[in-house]
């Protein structure tokens, strides 16, 4: 992925398998956002092919989502005056047809697919801990709560493959914990997992793989023991060249 004369992603290449946790690190500006959204079509790639289970995706967001790829963002991206089961809703609606005319009509079928769609809704809720804060305003929920509010909302997709943006950012350490068992419950349901994070013993416990990126390549890959030990990357997160420290937003 260029911009202009910046190669924010270069020559990365990734395979992630049903039921496997792989992690992306590397120091701010390494590229790890700007390949989620190649990947999810919110960005058109200068070059490169994403596929899924053999088909190519096309670089168009509901696309992709409808074929199985479903994210988060590390800049939390909910609705706010919406509840918390509201933007869950709105993550099943790629899968029923409300979204047309029959929404318009409101005849029995969107009746039935609604009250459908609100009970996986509540299910979902129950699943990531938020049982309890279905008619709660997103907005109003704290931080750590609507990270899992998006979790929830990007299950509802129905995905085989989920991209988590920072999950743990701003989370306490107790979050943090239950967002880990959250992540390998989604994993043991059979779903491939990758996830972006800062937080290294968090990583290290949690993934399977671990790619490390620095200036839009892969500086080193493996599994969590062998990135752990390696150098290079203690070298790109202190500065051993002029990584980016700015924090992103
Ligand atoms: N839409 C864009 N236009 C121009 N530059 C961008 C854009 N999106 C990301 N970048 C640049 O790409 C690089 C990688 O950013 P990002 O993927 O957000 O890094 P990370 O998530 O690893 O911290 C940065 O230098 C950033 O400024
Ligand atoms: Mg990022």
């Amino acid at each position: 992925m260029r911009f202009g004369g910046l190669t924010a992603v270069g020559d990365v290449s990734m395979r992630v398998h049903d039921g496997e946790i792989v992690g992306l690190i590397g120091p701010n500006g390494a590229g790890k956002t700007t390949f989620f959204n190649c990947l999810t079509g919110m960005y058109i790639p200068t070059e490169g092919r994403v596929t899924l289970a053999g088909e190519q995706l096309p670089p168009k967001p509901l696309k992709v989502v409808r074929a199985g790829m479903a994210r988060t963002f590390q800049n939390i991206r909910l609705f706010g005056n919406m509840t918390a089961l509201e933007n869950v809703m709105v993550g099943r609606y790629c899968r029923t047809s409300s979204m047309a005319l029959t929404s318009v009509l409101r005849g029995p079928k969107f009746r039935r697919e609604e009250s459908a769609t609100r009970e996986r809704a509540q299910e979902l809720l129950d699943y990531v801990g938020l049982g309890k804060s279905t008619e709660l305003l997103a907005r109003n929920l704290p931080y750590g709560d609507q990270r899992r509010l998006e979790i929830a909302r990007a299950l509802a997709t129905d995905p085989q493959i989920l991209l988590l943006d920072e999950p743990t950012a701003g989370m306490n350490p107790k979050e943090t914990e239950e967002t880990m068992h959250l992540i390998f419950k989604i994993r043991d349901s059979g779903l491939a997992v990758v996830v972006i994070e800062h937080d290294m013993r968090f990583i290290f416990n949690l993934c399977d793989r671990v790619l490390c990126l620095v200036r839009g390549s892969v500086l080193v890959e493996g599994t969590p023991g062998e990135v752990q030990s390696d150098p290079r990357v203690i070298e790109a997160y202190i500065g051993g060249d002029d990584a980016d420290e700015e924090e992103d937003a």
